[in-house]
């Protein structure tokens, strides 16, 4: 029962990013910066013979890995063809092959110098055995640099949401990945890592607005339940509520900045 809930979860996430491949560029301002911000993380001078990219998309950090490692060899995955397709029409270098799949069951036949991911990895189903199997294909001394959001994303919607609509958690990002949790993971499979965290924001004219970025950037998660109906009206409030609270259609991104190294030692 439990795997048939987590296959429709990835599925869904599949399909969410696969509708709006198409304009995606056009609304992915966050995401930009998210991959400007962790592509700074990363050493010019190191050697990375072999990089692994996982939710490559349609390769805004494909594009900055080459561009600062083009002697390296990049494999870049994502789950969905569409987005995939788009990625492989903006770069097309000799040293990145682009590979379809679920990173939690592709079966990788060699190992990576750097295992590297910008906005992706807090949609996996099964974190802890996820982690455990990239740090397996992680050579000794192999570098992990990933960009992950955190539960906070979103807060402001979540918290008006909740006052409007009863309960919490109306936002899927509350049930992404918080640092005690990412902190637990890395421990476990890479003994020296830092996690850092930011609060990235973006500020939207109206609340319609903001909702309409949600479902073109792919991001929306679960969204509303289908029983749950916002009508004109009720929207009008919650615009007014988020203003009162925030000063503005005020949102925040959470993101981790995660770098952890394989120890030489281990396995
Ligand atoms: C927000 S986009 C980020 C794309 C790109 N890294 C960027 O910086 O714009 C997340 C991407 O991760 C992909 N993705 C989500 N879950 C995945 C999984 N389990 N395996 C591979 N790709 C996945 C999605 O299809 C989507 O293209």
């Amino acid at each position: 029962m439990e795997k048939e809930i987590q296959y429709e979860f990835t599925e869904l996430v599949k399909n969410n990013f696969s509708k709006i491949s198409e304009n995606y560029d056009q609304h992915s301002q966050i995401q930009k910066k998210c991959a400007s911000l962790l592509v700074l993380g990363l050493d010019k001078d190191k050697k990375y013979n072999e990089i692994l990219e996982i939710g490559c998309g349609t390769g805004h950090y494909t594009d900055l890995l080459v561009k600062k490692y083009p002697r390296s060899k990049i494999t870049a995955v994502d789950i969905s063809c569409d987005m995939l397709f788009r990625a492989r029409n903006k770069i097309s270098h000799k040293n990145v092959s682009f590979i379809p799949g679920n990173i939690e069951e592709i079966t990788f036949t060699k190992k990576f110098n750097l295992i590297t991911s910008s906005a992706c990895l807090q949609w996996l189903e099964k974190p802890i055995n996820t982690f455990r199997i990239l740090s397996e294909i992680l050579f000794q001394d192999g570098v992990a640099h990933f960009l992950i959001y955190g539960p906070k994303t979103y807060k402001e919607l979540d918290e008006v949401l909740s006052n409007h609509l009863g309960k919490g958690g109306w936002v899927t990002a509350r049930n992404f990945m918080s640092k005690d949790i990412l902190q637990n993971i890395f421990q476990k499979y890479f003994e020296s890592f830092t996690i850092t965290e930011h609060i990235l924001t973006e500020t939207f004219s109206s609340l319609m607005d903001f909702f309409k970025q949600i479902k073109l950037s792919g991001t929306r998660g679960y969204g509303l339940d289908k029983k749950t109906y916002l009508g004109k009206n009720m929207i009008k409030q919650m615009e007014d509520e988020y203003i009162l609270r925030y000063g503005g259609i005020v949102v925040s991104h959470q993101v981790y900045l995660c770098r952890a190294v394989k120890p030489k030692t281990k396995s």
